[in-house]
């Protein structure tokens, strides 16, 4: 779906724009929005209401042919719930069944003259993100590994908003496109069967994204691993035949001596627990377990697209969680890149393992802010649902700050986080008799220890930790990636910029 700014004015009215289609808002009271009231100079519209044929209710569609004085082919009207509140839940359910209805017409083009400057408590950016989001949403598929594939999206290709057209308003526009590009790559990653998704795939669809987008890859082979000892890392690919990766990619779109945001993501291709070998039911799911990395992938693709300017670096650790002959046992003790060394009580506590020497690695960067994201654990979902990711910083002024900007960014974005505590109580949890660290904690709060365990990594730069394990995907019928948190982080890298 292409996406384009249309801006209305006396001369140019919207009666008189030749399209497919043209959306504009009713309300439950049967008030018309502006944008209806200028297409209804025969009445139609307001005889459409009254008939009671649309109740304005969030979310009810009728189509109109052919309305006598409107140059558009077809109104379609779009129930927006209240005049006086046009709360963001009904413009956002508004929206998509605009975009769906739109897909059963035998138009090519759109025009969506929806309110998006009066949502409440929201601005004409989100409105924009909205719109392009839903539409992204609607027509992906993930049929490249069908024979037969599902059949293209039918309906409308092009959608104009009709919005003014501004500095800002274009901006919003470029920003939403490319987050949305973002988030359908980090979705296709984490869709695709972890039989082809391997470590070598992400790193190659990183060196894509380098050639597309005048990034900086470098991807490190075993060797180099072993020679940074980053034996933390290398113990988790033991049981596995794919060669492990290690992945950073650089935007270093801001002044040469601006310290870089370094994302860090885990990228487990997939986690069959090794020894500590999971239960069979839905574990297909564990190819989501580079969910971190390929929103890490999909965030850079969306910055690069926009250009920002801002250094940014990502940091992907990439692998198999395997059980075999050569795997790691319960009880075995490694050494990290840091020099701590620790007691891998149980080997589906993978993630940590994994993220513990990137964390490490990252500090080469002097970093104004890392922050890394993970599926780390099963608790996290527990904890928040699949509604919020979780998220961890040590607790004091400048975490609580980052803490704060971070759920802002997520809020602004629709990808909201919540904060999980992480502190000296937690770390108790994950003492060893025989080593420095133990990877699990004593019963309880298992997201908490998990990010307690990382905070060990990260104490010589301001960090945060995202436990995306309850939002990068969705189990069920509707299965499939989400794209998150790709817009909070983007969303993040944006105000930075
Ligand atoms: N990748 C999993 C976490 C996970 C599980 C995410 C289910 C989403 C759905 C992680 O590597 C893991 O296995 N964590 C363990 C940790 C435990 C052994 C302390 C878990 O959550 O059970
Ligand atoms: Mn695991
Ligand atoms: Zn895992």
């Amino acid at each position: 779906m292409d996406f384009s700014i249309k801006a209305f004015d006396t001369k140019n009215t919207i009666a008189s724009a030749k399209a497919g289609v043209v959306a504009v808002a009713v309300f439950e009271n049967k008030k018309l929005s502006q944008a209806a009231k200028a297409l209804d100079g025969s009445g139609e519209i307001s005889a459409a209401l009254k008939s009671g044929d649309i109740t304005g209710k969030a979310g009810t569609t009728l189509l109109l042919r052919g309305v006598q004085g409107v140059a558009a082919e077809r109104v379609l009207l779009v129930g927006l719930g209240n005049e006086e509140a046009v709360s963001e839940k009904s413009f956002a359910s508004g929206v998509s069944a605009a975009i769906k209805a739109f897909g059963a017409l035998g138009a090519s083009d759109a025009i969506i003259a929806l309110p998006m400057t009066e949502v409440k408590e929201r601005d004409v950016n989100w409105a924009i993100r909205c719109v392009v989001q839903t539409g992204h949403e609607t027509v992906f598929r993930t049929d490249g590994q069908k024979s037969k594939k599902d059949p293209a999206p039918a309906g409308v290709k092009k959608v104009a908003l009709a919005v003014p057209s501004t500095t800002e308003t274009k901006l919003a526009l470029a920003q939403a496109v490319a987050i949305a590009n973002g988030m359908d790559l980090t979705k296709e990653l984490g869709n695709l069967s972890a039989n082809i998704c391997t470590p070598t795939y992400l790193a190659n669809t990183a060196k894509k994204l380098g050639k597309d987008y005048k990034f900086d890859v470098e991807v490190l082979d075993r060797k180099q691993l072993e020679a940074l000892k980053m034996n933390s890392f290398l113990s988790v690919t033991n049981g596995s035949e794919q060669p492990p990766k290690f992945i950073i990619i650089k935007h270093m779109g801001g002044k040469a001596k601006d310290a870089p945001v370094v994302l860090v993501g885990k990228g487990i291709t997939f986690d069959t627990g090794g020894i500590s070998l999971k239960a069979g039911p839905g574990m297909d799911e564990m190819k989501y377990d580079m969910g971190g990395a390929a929103s890490v992938l999909g965030t850079m693709r969306a910055i690069g697209e926009m250009n920002l300017k801002l250094n940014v670096i990502g940091v992907i650790a990439s692998c198999e969680n395997m059980p075999s002959g050569r795997a790691t046992k319960p009880g075995d003790i490694v050494s990290s890149m840091n020099g701590l060394t620790i007691e891998i009580l149980n080997t589906d506590a993978e993630g940590r393992l994994v993220l513990c020497d990137a964390l490490t690695y990252a500090e080469r960067f002097n970093p104004a802010v890392v922050l890394d994201v993970a599926t780390l654990t099963g608790a996290c979902i527990v904890a928040l649902g699949h509604h919020k990711s979780g998220l961890f910083t040590r607790d004091d002024d400048v975490h609580n700050a980052l803490a704060d900007e971070i759920m802002a960014a997520g809020k602004a974005a629709g990808d909201t986080a919540w904060r999980l505590p992480i502190g000296e109580e937690y770390n108790e949890q994950l003492k060893s008799n025989f080593a420095d660290l133990a990877n699990i904690g004593s019963p309880g709060g298992a997201s908490c220890t998990a990010a307690a365990f990382l905070e060990n990594f990260t104490r010589k730069y301001t960090w945060a930790h995202l436990d995306i394990a309850g939002t990068a995907w969705k189990s069920g019928g509707a299965k499939g990636a989400t794209g998150r948190p790709v817009p909070l982080l983007s969303n993040f890298l944006i105000n930075r910029a």
